[in-house]
């Protein structure tokens, strides 16, 4: 019996399995190509035209495997990834390389000659690679185009007119690229256009009217780019089928085009900076009655903004973007009836408002709020936090004195219901204890209270926002009392820098596995080194500057550290010369996206000395390390592992007590600006090797015993004499640049009674050199500053 039953289920799998082969045989033949081979002239065209490019590797955002791997020589090239082929005559139609990490120039002979080939082409897809150079006018020529879509790469020069013979062209995508030059007439013939998108370029002159009276177009980007002059819009029929138009950030002058109010079907209108010069007419507007989008920042107009009547005329908003303009939040004719609005993102930063609005009290989808940089004084409305769906409010850099509770159970009822997560609220000047209906919020992530007069222990009830609160900045404020136990499982950034705080760290920091930011700087906290905080493996800033800190340091761990500021506190003892081994993110800098540390739309500040000034870091780029132990009592030599960090941009171990000779290792700090070792007890000679530094913009070897000839190089002529001064012996031609009196002092010479008579003199000329050393460094200081602050990211939208 037992035998049977195996031997019929065994059949059955038999079966069941010689099913699924002939399935699959089936499947096989249906997808074997069965009608026409890639043309080989088309598939060896390709292959050229891919072959004149490299490959980077590795390369961000791209897929992996890239679709040129699949590209086998003899398999049919119609079934390589990113190409599509005509289904009837086997043709290439499409060839899609985004994402390819693709580099090189793309105008060269052999790219062109490939490209004529495939005049078959309808779609050219070669987004996001690193191809430069510039279109060449042989585009014009592959007239079966209906996309040409070359969004984000190094291309530049100007558009070839010839691009205005793609007469079948519907989407064109020259975004995110170097290009300049007007825009061609010709462009205007392209009747079947429909999305047009040449934002963030460099193109200027004025925009040509018959761009506008494309009357397939409903996509016109041309945002942050340098046309100028007055804007013509030309004879806009009303059927136009517009639905987009971003124009904003470019610097065009004059009246805001009347015509615009004839793109009935306008959905998203962007005329931020747009220097009208004068009054606005913004009725011009009251036509679009579909707009959701309206972005009309800086104008540069003296007419005020009614908001409510703005609010009134646009129910459908979802979006108006106000900023810098002069806009009055109160009805003459007070509103009986509040406008039954749908906005959603409502931007009034910059507005010269001196009271809250209360017609924000209505706008209850509100979810995004910018009240930030205006005039309003008293407190917050306690309204506000029971407006449900508001999740990112801006208070920022007004004169907020407190915040208002509302009624007592409306207040906390509502506050648990809030969808607030982000909270800005920094430069007010907020008193009295840090509300605890913040603990009430319970969706917060972002608390930033920086820069205000709150005095007061941090409350113990924010314990209750551990399971979300990523970023809290308490800094300079006047708290006091300890550290809270604070057990925020996702905490990412704590800044409680500039206040009162005393006692210990509470050991519980150590649980924050995801913390990235740790800046309790310039309070009193009294306690050891955190070597316990060397597990957080996330960990990129920690500032412990200005406190009470004492004893030892252990620093073997810090895989992520990239700026660690311990200066002015009361460590001592000798670091192990290996203590840096670990320290991996400052031996190579991994390439960033994110080129500063942010999280969400929180980005995290700072104060540092850098080449002897103090310089504010209003966002952290990922790409600066910095290490400050200055003002200390650390003993024995500067450890050899120094010289492994070899992207360490700031090295101060000024101010301690640190021996030995300065070891030639340290040239392969080949990304250092700034060294500061003075005021130590450093002897022998200062290596030659080091006037190979070409970064090194500042550096101070004053206040020790070193001796020898200090190394040339230009970067050691610059530097004012007081940066040698008082040591045991050190000359050179470098120094007889600067210090007209320096021998006579560190060598030890009698000054000879010549030399007396000119000392006066003499001191007066070191005097000024110290002056003028003084200003370059500033002005180095200033200039690194401004490249941190200015270092554009490649695509920084905004997120508020
Ligand atoms: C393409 O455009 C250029 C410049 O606009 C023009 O000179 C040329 O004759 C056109 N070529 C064809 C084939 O239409
Ligand atoms: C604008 O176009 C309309 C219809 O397309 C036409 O009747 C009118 O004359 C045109 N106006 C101008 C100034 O060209
Ligand atoms: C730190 O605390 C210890 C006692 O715990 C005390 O002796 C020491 O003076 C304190 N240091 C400072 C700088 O306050
Ligand atoms: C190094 O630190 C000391 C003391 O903290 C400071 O005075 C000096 O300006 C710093 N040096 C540089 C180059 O920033
Ligand atoms: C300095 O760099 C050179 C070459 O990059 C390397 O061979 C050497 O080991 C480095 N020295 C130290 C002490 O890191
Ligand atoms: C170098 O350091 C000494 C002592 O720390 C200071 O007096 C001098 O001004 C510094 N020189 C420069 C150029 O900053
Ligand atoms: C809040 O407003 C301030 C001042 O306008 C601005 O600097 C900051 O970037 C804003 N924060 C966010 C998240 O937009």
């Amino acid at each position: 019996m037992k035998d049977s039953r195996n031997s019929i289920i065994g059949f059955h799998i038999t079966l069941y399995f010689l099913f699924i082969f002939i399935l699959n045989i089936l499947h096989v033949f249906a997808t074997v190509p069965t009608r026409h081979l890639c043309h080989s002239d088309q598939r060896d065209a390709i292959v050229e035209f891919k072959n004149e490019f490299k490959i980077l590797k590795p390369c961000f955002d791209s897929p992996s495997p890239l679709k040129t791997a699949s590209w086998a020589k003899n398999s049919d090239c119609c079934y390589w990834d990113g190409i599509t082929c005509n289904n009837k005559s086997g043709d290439v139609i499409e060839l899609d390389l985004s994402f390819n990490c693709l580099h090189g120039l793309v105008n060269s002979k052999r790219s062109i000659l490939s490209l004529q080939t495939l005049r078959f082409l309808t779609t050219l897809r070669l987004s996001n690679n690193y191809l430069s150079g510039q279109i060449p006018s042989s585009f014009g020529s592959l007239s079966n185009l209906t996309t040409l879509d070359l969004y984000s790469n190094y291309f530049s020069g100007r558009i070839p007119s010839s691009l205005g013979n793609l007469s079948h062209l519907t989407s064109l995508v020259l975004s995110f690229n170097s290009f300049v030059g007007e825009i061609p007439f010709s462009l205007g013939n392209l009747s079947h256009l429909t999305y047009l998108d040449l934002s963030i370029n460099d193109f200027s002159g004025t925009l040509p009217s018959s761009l506008f009276t494309v009357p397939s177009l409903d996509t016109i980007c041309l945002e942050n780019n340098q046309f100028n002059g007055t804007l013509v819009l030309g004879n806009i029929s009303s059927s136009s089928k517009l639905v987009e138009l971003r124009l904003g950030s470019n610097n065009f002058i004059g009246p805001l085009p009347r015509d615009v109010s004839k793109f009935v079907k306008l959905e998203l209108l962007d005329l931020s900076h747009f220097n009208t010069q004068g009054s606005v007419d913004f009725s011009i507007f009251s036509h679009l009655k579909s707009l959701r989008n309206l972005y009309l920042s800086h104008l540069n107009t003296t007419t005020m903004i009614d908001l409510i009547e703005m609010l009134s005329c646009f129910k459908a908003l979802d979006t108006l973007d106000l900023s810098g303009n002069h806009v009055s939040t109160k009805n003459k004719s007070s509103f009986s009836t509040p406008p039954l609005v749908l906005i959603s993102v409502l931007y009034l930063s910059e507005c010269g408002i001196i009271e809250f609005p209360e017609i924000l009290r209505t706008l209850h989808k509100m979810t995004n709020l910018d009240i930030s940089n205006n005039k309003i004084k008293g407190q917050v409305p306690g309204w506000l936090w029971t407006l449900s769906d508001l999740m990112i409010v801006n208070l920022s850099n007004n004169s907020f004195i407190g915040f208002k509770r509302s009624t007592k159970t409306g207040l906390s009822a509502t506050a648990s219901e809030s969808s607030m997560m982000y909270l800005f609220a920094s430069n007010n000047n907020f008193t009295g204890k840090i509300p605890s209906f913040i603990c009430a919020l319970r969706s917060l992530r972002t608390i930033d209270l920086s820069n205000n007069n709150f005095v007061g222990r941090i409350p113990r009830c924010m314990v209750n926002l551990k399971g979300t609160l990523s970023a809290l900045n308490l800094r300079q404020n006047r708290l006091s009392g300890g550290l809270p136990h604070i057990i925020f499982g996702s905490m990412k950034s704590l800044d409680i820098g500039r206040n009162q705080l005393v006692g210990k760290l509470p050991r519980s920091l150590s649980r924050l596995s995801f913390l990235e930011v740790l800046n309790v700087e310039s309070n009193k906290i009294n306690d050891t080194f955190p070597y316990w905080l060397s597990s957080l493996q996330n960990l990129q800033v920690l500032v412990l500057r200005s406190n009470a800190f004492y004893g030892p340091v252990q620093l073997s761990q810090f895989p992520k550290l990239q700026i660690i500021d311990i200066s002015h506190n009361h460590f001592n003892g000798i670091l192990p010369s290996d203590c840096f081994v670990n320290w991996t993110s400052m031996f190579a800098l991994g390439k960033n996206e994110d080129q500063y540390i942010s999280i969400g739309y929180y980005f995290a500040s700072m104060v540092l000395m850098n080449k002897g000034i103090e310089m504010e870091l209003l966002r952290v780029p990922k790409i600066f390390t910095a290490i400050d132990f200055s003002g200390n009592k650390f003993e024995g030599e500067i450890p050899k592992s120094i010289s492994l960090l070899k992207e360490l941009h700031v090295l101060n171990l000024s101010n301690n007590a640190f021996i030995g000779h300065i070891a030639s290792s340290m040239r392969n700090l080949t990304a250092l600006e700034s060294l500061d070792v003075s005021q130590n007890k450093l002897s022998g000679k200062i290596p030659q090797e080091l006037g190979k530094l070409s970064y090194l913009a500042y550096m101070n070897f004053s206040h020790n015993q070193l001796v020898g000839e200090v190394p040339g190089g230009t970067q050691f002529r610059r530097q004012p004499c007081s940066s040698f001064e008082e040591n045991m012996g050190l000359y050179g031609p470098s120094l007889d640049e600067v210090c007209v009196d320096f021998h006579s002092k560190t060598t030890g010479e009698a000054d000879t009674p010549e030399l007396e008579a000119n000392k006066d003199e003499e001191e007066v000329l070191s005097w000024i050199a110290t002056i003028i050393g003084f200003i370059l460094g500033i002005a180095f200081g200033l200039t690194i500053a401004y490249i941190m602050f200015s270092y554009k990211p490649k695509w920084f939208k905004n997120p508020f």
